[in-house]
C-alpha cells in the first residue's frame, strides 16, 4: 500500500527520498511523487506509472533541495492519476502533504474547508489534510500544533509527513493505525512507512506511535517539544533487501528459504534435547512471546487470525497444535473476526499470524481479542511493527526482509516458527514426552536439508511449469495438510501469473468442482504417501478418467505415480508435517515461472500490495 519516505539533512534531499521509494515500491503503488523547498518556495512533482517515471520528470534544480517529502500511492479514494497522485498541497501553496491510510469523514471536512473557501485539485481524501494543516496554522502559528489539531479532527487510519515553506529543513510526521517510522542518521533524519529506506542511511530508529506528532529536523527529533531519542536498532542488513543477482526478489527469496529456516532454527531453538535421555527436552527461546507456561497449560483453545497467505500458514499450524498439544484450534480471517462479535474468552490463546505486522484486518482481530481479555502473541517477521507492539507478545520468525509481493519464504518461515509453538505448547502441557518433542525438533532442523534438494530440481519444474504457462484455469488439490498447501499454491499462480486457480479440498471434488474437469484443465495434486495417499490417487484417477492434466507433487520413494500421472515434481518425504514446507518449494517455482514464462511483473504484480495496512 502507500508508501512514504521524507528527508531532511545535508544531503541532496530529493534524491535520496526517490532512492527511499524505490525501496517501497514492493509495497505495491500506482502513481508517485515528491514535494521539495527550492528557494523557499515549495515544489511538486507528480507522475504516474513507475517511481522511474517520476525520475525523469524531476528538474535538475531538485538536486540542490536538503529537504523532501516522498511518496507512491496505490489508489484509493479516485483513480490512478497525476492530479490524485500525492504530495498534495494546500491552495497557497505552502504546506505539502503524503498520506498512507484512508480519512473516513473526509466528505464532511471536505464540505466545511470549501465553505471557508478551500479550492480542492483532486478527488482524495488527502488534499483535506494539507488544507486543515494550512487553515489550523494560521490560527496557532506552529506547524506541530497545527498537525496535531488536524489530526483531533481527522476520522479514520493515516501516517502523514508533511513539508511547509514557513519551516524549511523541517518534516512533521505522524501517524494512527498506519506505519511510520523515524530514522536517526548523523546531521540527517528520515521518516519512512517501513525500515527499509532508512536502512542505507541508518539502523537507529524511532517507531511512531498512534497520534503522536513528531518534529523532525536534521539534528534529531522532538516530541511536545522533548527530545526523542531512537527506540529500536534494525537488525537487518541494507545487503538483504537487495536483489543480489537474482532476476527477481521472489527468486532471490525461494531461493533464501535454506538459509531463512536455518537462521529462524538457530534463533528459536535454544537446545534440541539430547538423544537417548528420557528426561531431555528440547529448550526454546521463545522469551518474547510474554505468555507465561501456567497461561499456556491453561489455555481452553487457539484461535489463529490471519489474512492471505498467513492465513494458510494457519490452517497448517491448526494440524500442527492439535497433533502435538491436543489443544482445539480455530482458524480465522481476521477482516471476519473483527466484526463477528466472536465468542471467545480469556481462556481463549490468539494467534496473530503477519509477515508484515501491519495487515489492518489482522491487526484488528489482535486489538478485539485484547479488549476481550484473551493473551494474544503474534507471529511476525518485521521487528517494531504495530502488532509486535500491540500483542501481549510474539514469535518472530528472523527470515529477513521480504520483499516479492507474493510471500514466499515468510510462508514457510511461519510454517517452521509455529512448529516450534506448537512443540513448546505440546511440552508445557505435558502432551508430547522427550523423544517425542525431540523427534519433531530433529524433523524441523531437516528441512533446510530438504528445501536444498526440492531447490536442486529447480530446472525440471521451470520445465514442467512452462508447458501449462498458456491455461487460462488451474486446479489444486490436497488432502489435511495438502488442503491448505493448495490454496496457497493456488494463490501464488493466481498473484504472479493472473491465471485463474483454485485450490480444492480433494475430497470436496466429487461435490461440484470436478465439473471444472476437461482436457485443458491442469489439476496440480498433493500426492504425498501417508494416512490420506489412497484416497488422493483415486482423486487423481476420477480427474484422468474426464481428461484432465495432472501434475503430482510426490513422494520420493513413490514407485507407482508416474504411470497414473501427465508429471511428477518429487521432493525427500519425511512422512510428517515439515513436508508442508518441502512441498511448497515445487508450488512457489510452479507460479514463478509461468509468471516469468508469461511475461509478468512478479514482484510488483498488478492491483496488489505487499502491506494491506487499510481493510
Ligand atoms: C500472498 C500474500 C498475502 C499476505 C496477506 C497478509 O502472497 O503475501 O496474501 O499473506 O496480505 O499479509 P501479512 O502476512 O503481512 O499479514
Amino acid at each position: 500500500m502507500c508508501g512514504i519516505v521524507g528527508y531532511t539533512g545535508k544531503g541532496p534531499a530529493v534524491e535520496l527520498v526517490v532512492r527511499g521509494l524505490e525501496k517501497l515500491e514492493y509495497r505495491g503503488y500506482d502513481s508517485a511523487g515528491v514535494a521539495f523547498l527550492l528557494g523557499g518556495k515549495l515544489r511538486v512533482v507528480r507522475a504516474v506509472g513507475r517511481v522511474e517515471d517520476l525520475r525523469r520528470k524531476l528538474p535538475p534544480e531538485a538536486a540542490a533541495a536538503t529537504s523532501a517529502i516522498g511518496h507512491t500511492r496505490w489508489a484509493t479514494h479516485g483513480r490512478p492519476s497525476e492530479l490524485n497522485a500525492h504530495p498534495h498541497s494546500d491552495g497557497a501553496g505552502n504546506f505539502a502533504v503524503v498520506h498512507n491510510g484512508i480519512i473516513e469523514n473526509y466528505a464532511r471536512l471536505r464540505e466545511d474547508l470549501q465553505r471557508q473557501g478551500c479550492v480542492f485539485t483532486s478527488e482524495t481524501d488527502t488534499e483535506v489534510a494539507a488544507h486543515l494543516i494550512s487553515r489550523l496554522h494560521e490560527a496557532c502559528g506552529d506547524l506541530p500544533r497545527a498537525v496535531e489539531r488536524a489530526i483531533g479532527m481527522i476520522e479514520g487510519t493515516f501516517a502523514f509527513a508533511v513539508l511547509s515553506t514557513h519551516y524549511p529543513g523541517r518534516l512533521a510526521a505522524t501517524r494512527r493505525g498506519s506505519p511510520l517510522v523515524a530514522g536517526f542518521g548523523q546531521g540527517e533524519m528520515l521518516v519512512a512507512s517501513d525500515a527499509l529506506p532508512i536502512l542505507p542511511t541508518t539502523h537507529d530508529v524511532y517507531y511512531l506511535k498512534d497520534d503522536q506528532v513528531l518534529d523532525v529536523e536534521p539534528g534529531g527529533a522532538r516530541l511536545k517539544g522533548e527530545a526523542v531519542a531512537p527506540s529500536d536498532h534494525i537488525h537487518w542488513s541494507a545487503e538483504e533487501a537487495e536483489r543480489g543477482g537474482y532476476e527477481h526478489f521472489m527468486l532471490k527469496e525461494i531461493h533464501e528459504q535454506p538459509a531463512a529456516l536455518r537462521k529462524l532454527a538457530s534463533k528459536l531453538i535454544e537446545d534440541p534435547g539430547a538423544p537417548g535421555d528420557p528426561g531431555g527436552f528440547p529448550r526454546f527461546r521463545l522469551d518474547e512471546m510474554r505468555v507465561t507456561a501456567e497461561d499456556l497449560r491453561k489455555a481452553t483453545r487457539v484461535v489463529v487470525v490471519a489474512q492471505g497467505t498467513s492465513y494458510h500458514a494457519g490452517l497448517i499450524a491448526r494440524n500442527m497444535i492439535e497433533r502435538t498439544a491436543r489443544l482445539p484450534v480455530q482458524v480465522e480471517y481476521g477482516s471476519d473476526f473483527r466484526y463477528r462479535d466472536p465468542i471467545v474468552d480469556p481462556g481463549v490463546l490468539v494467534l496473530g499470524i503477519s509477515q508484515s505486522g501491519e495487515t489492518a484486518d489482522t491487526l484488528g482481530a489482535v486489538r478485539l481479542a485484547k479488549e476481550r481479555g484473551c493473551r494474544t502473541v503474534s507471529v511476525l517477521n518485521v521487528q517494531g511493527s504495530t502488532m509486535a507492539r500491540e500483542s501481549d507478545g510474539c514469535v518472530p520468525m528472523h527470515v529477513g526482509p521480504e520483499i516479492g509481493v507474493a510471500s514466499t519464504k515468510a510462508f514457510t518461515g511461519q510454517i517452521a516458527a509455529l512448529y516450534v509453538l506448537a512443540i513448546h505448547l505440546g511440552v508445557v502441557r505435558g502432551v508430547l514426552t522427550a523423544p517425542e518433542a525431540r523427534r519433531r525438533v530433529d524433523d524441523l532442523l531437516q528441512v533446510p536439508q530438504r528445501i536444498d534438494e526440492a531447490l536442486a530440481q529447480a530446472a525440471h519444474v521451470r520445465e514442467i511449469a512452462l508447458k501449462y504457462k498458456d491455461a487460462e484455469h488451474a486446479l489444486y488439490l490436497g488432502r489435511g495438510t495438502g488442503f491448505p498447501l493448495a490454496l496457497e499454491g493456488a494463490l501464488k499462480l493466481k498473484e504472479v501469473s493472473y491465471i485463474h486457480a483454485e485450490g480444492i479440498d480433494a475430497a470436496e471434488m466429487k461435490h461440484g468442482p470436478i465439473a471444472l474437469i476437461d482436457e485443458k484443465m491442469p489439476v496440480f495434486v498433493l500426492a504425498l504417501q501417508g494416512r490420506r495417499y489412497e484416497k488422493i490417487v483415486s482423486n487423481i484417477q476420477e480427474v484422468k478418467a474426464r481428461g484432465g492434466r495432472v501434475i503430482a507433487i510426490a513422494s520420493h520413494d513413490d514407485r507407482e505415480i508416474a504411470a497414473r500421472v501427465d508429471d511428477v515434481i518429487r521432493v525427500h518425504d519425511d512422512r510428517g508435517i515439515m513436508n508442508s514446507i518441502v512441498c511448497s518449494i515445487p508450488l512457489q517455482l510452479i507460479a514463478y515461472h509461468i509468471a516469468v514464462g508469461l511475461g509478468r511483473d512478479v514482484d510488483k504484480p498488478r492491483n496488489l500490495a505487499k502491506s494491506v495496512t487499510v481493510e
